[in-house]
């Protein structure tokens, strides 16, 4: 038994979750399982197969992240990608999609993503679950990487 997540305040941590209508129900999975492990999910929709467009549920993420209502977010669609380019679109957002778990630990390693995507059309299940712990039990190292990441987050200035 891993200890629950938690913030840098020590409270539960809050993940903000979206999707669109090709990555709801890899959401939900993905909610049960954050659920499992101790953390808050606000669900941002969508919660149906009826068609939506994923803009709005990546730009929903990305500001709950940026405002500070979640600590972290997780975004799917199809592929992950449409997803993520809405949620980088939101200052203070590094949105990136993976597709296992060394992509998502290195995420979080070297870029310090705050937001994870993923695409239920290309991933299982397992390997969705799989990649969502590598990257929340992985940290960022800093070092070398954090004046990158500065720059990164200037480019939204
Ligand atoms: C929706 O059909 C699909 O285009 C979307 O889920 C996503 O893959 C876009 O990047």
């Amino acid at each position: 038994m891993t200890d629950p997540l938690t913030n840098r305040s020590g409270a539960p941590l809050r993940v903000a979750m979206g999707a669109d209508h090709g990555g709801y129900l890899m959401k939900d999975d993905l909610a049960e399982h954050l659920r499992s492990r101790g953390a808050e999910v606000l669900d941002l929709g969508t919660n149906s197969g009826d068609r939506v467009d994923y803009p709005e549920f990546g730009a929903a993420v990305g500001r709950a992240v940026a405002a500070g209502e979640a600590d972290l977010g997780v975004c799917i669609c199809g592929s992950g990608i449409g997803i993520s380019i809405a949620a980088n679109k939101v200052a203070g957002v590094r949105a990136a999609v993976v597709h296992d778990e060394t992509s998502a630990r290195l995420s979080r390693q070297h870029n310090d993503a705050n937001v994870l995507c993923l695409g239920e059309r290309l991933l299982g299940p397992a390997v969705a679950v799989a990649a969502l712990d590598a990257w929340l039990d992985a940290e960022f190292e800093g070092g070398r990487h954090e004046a990158r990441v500065a720059q990164l987050d200037a480019l939204g200035d």
